[in-house]
């Protein structure tokens, strides 16, 4: 892990900020942001000067580096593209804030003053725009080099990033998005370490372990780990059946935040935790396999949800529940057209031994029934197919209960954190009968996604309930393969905006 930057506020006369580096936003067609045209000012015309012989010309993800700028206290000043001023909106913010914390992390500078919160971004008020500031800046200087012998970081760090305020009262909504920043930030952090994290050391014990952990750091949160005989004595018979191909002990973990005196009905996280998932006998292809060590991002998620809620004191109580277990064609595992028994009663014929995911989902979202759920979101890297209907871009969204789907689309708009609805319609459960069962674990090759979310649909009657298809967003592979983090910010958005209730 790399060391962690300290953020703080300030205010006052950006040209006098006695600072190693200060970042300043330049709209498209080199138009001076406010803060820009100060220091313009102070500069006598440089900044101006600079512009007009078309280093910049201000496209979002654009930075240049300037020296010593006369009649400025900074060292540095770096010029950061927004776009065009009028299409400001929470993505080219959030992507211009990235490429400022990449381009600092590129200098010596070992402290910066940001003036970009001070821009105008459409329907966001400040606190968004620190938090953001945050979160994109802790998020692009992300590295994961725990196991590598030689760490690759600059010599000399950021280790301070001062976001800059326009007036002294601006000071406390500044303050609540610093904390939700770094608490958010903190939260993706957690989950991209536990994913990025290989399968040889990151088990379904050592899921468990990490919950346990962070149990013991809050007083808020309580831990508790089912064993395979628990599962056993209470009949998860599918998640069960997933775990038989593996030598890795499988794990149940529930980890409970009570932020409220209340018996408030919890809402509930289920993060899929396939630590390793090489499609059992029905055996994945060796291309790219690696990349199913991230098939447990959706615990990760959870878990990283969970440390942001606890350290934000939200008033909610919050259970998340984490399915976990290896994924492992062993002399033991099941075979397509095994018939198991659900945790609900209901029989599944296991055409594919690669659809594990929702086997093992299924039982976890029978089990939390016992919570009596506000709402239940599942979380998971569910299918390809959910990749090749919407990309990288957004989550796949389902929900059985519209204005939670709602919400969460609300959700993701506010963090950049995307979702977008697939349908779960009556039409399609069609595709999931079976001849010897109740249902299939697969619906055949259309609607990949939808049909996933269709057999979980089977198990979540009894509660307000939405799932989310992560396979497309919780990792990038190529050049950039690592974990995201996602849907850390949607899901901790989702839970700020919710009001408390009994
Ligand atoms: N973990 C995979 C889904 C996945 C695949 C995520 C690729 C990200 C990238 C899941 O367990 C799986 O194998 N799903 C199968 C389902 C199929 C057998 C119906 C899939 O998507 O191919
Ligand atoms: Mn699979
Ligand atoms: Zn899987």
């Amino acid at each position: 892990m790399s060391e962690r930057i300290d953020f703080g506020l300030r205010t006052g006369a950006p040209e006098r900020m006695k600072t190693g580096l200060l970042s300043v936003g330049v709209f498209e067609r080199r138009r001076l942001s406010p803060a820009a045209e100060s220091l313009n000012g102070a500069s006598e015309g440089y900044l101006a000067d600079v512009l007009r012989r078309g280093d910049l010309e201000g496209k979002v993800g654009q930075t240049l580096l300037l020296q010593r700028v006369p009649g400025i206290a900074a060292e540095r000043v770096l010029l950061v593209g927004c776009g065009r001023e009028r299409d400001l909106t929470a993505g080219p913010f959030a992507r211009a804030a990235a490429s400022a914390a990449r381009a600092i992390a590129a200098t010596a500078a070992t402290d910066a003053v940001s003036l970009l919160p001070g821009l105008g971004v459409r329907e966001r008020d400040l606190a968004w725009r620190v938090r953001e500031t945050v979160v994109a800046t802790r998020g692009a200087t992300y590295r994961f080099d725990r196991m590598k012998s030689e760490k690759e970081g600059p010599a000399r760090a950021l280790r301070r990033l001062t976001l800059a305020l326009g007036r002294r009262r601006d000071l406390e909504a500044g303050q609540r998005g610093l904390r939700e920043g770094v608490a958010i930030a903190d939260g993706v952090e957690r989950a991209r370490d536990l994913a990025n994290l290989p399968a040889n050391v990151c088990t379904p014990e050592f899921l468990a372990e990490q919950a346990r952990a962070l149990a013991g750091k809050h007083p808020a949160l309580h831990v508790e780990v089912l064993d395979e005989r628990d599962m056993e004595k209470l009949g998860m018979g599918a998640l069960l059946a997933v775990a038989r191909g593996s030598r890795q002990p499988p794990r149940l973990i529930v980890l409970e935040y009570r932020g409220t005196e209340r018996e408030a009905r919890p809402v509930v996280l289920v993060g899929k935790g396939v630590t390793f998932d090489a499609g059992g006998i029905s055996l994945k292809p060796g291309q790219g396999m690696d990349e199913m060590k991230f098939d447990m991002s959706g615990a990760a998620a959870v878990l990283g949800v969970l440390h942001a809620v606890a350290s934000l004191a939200l008033p909610l109580r919050v259970v998340g529940v984490m399915p976990a277990t290896e994924n492992l064609p062993d002399g033991n595992a099941i075979k397509p057209g095994d018939i198991v028994t659900s945790l609900s009663g209901q029989t599944i014929e296991v055409l594919n031994t690669d659809a594990e995911g929702r086997l093992i989902l299924c039982d976890a979202l029978t089990y939390v029934d016992r919570y009596d759920p506000a709402v239940v979101i599942d979380v998971a890297t569910l299918t390809g197919a959910c990749v090749v209907a919407l990309g990288r871009v957004p989550s796949g969204l389902f929900a059985n209960h519209a204005p939670l789907a709602r919400a969460l689309l609300a959700a993701g708009e506010a963090s950049g954190d995307r979702v977008w609805e697939l349908p779960l319609w009556e039409e399609y459960r069609e595709l999931l009968k079976s001849n010897f069962a109740d249902v299939a674990n697969i619906g055949g090759p259309e609607a990949g996604a939808v049909t996933a979310a269709t057999f979980l649909a089977r198990f979540t009657r009894k509660y307000h309930w939405a799932h989310l298809d992560i396979a497309g967003t919780a990792w990038l592979t190529g050049k950039e393969k690592g974990a995201t983090g996602r849907p850390v910010p949607l899901l901790t958005q989702y839970l700020l905006d919710r009001p408390p209730r009994g």
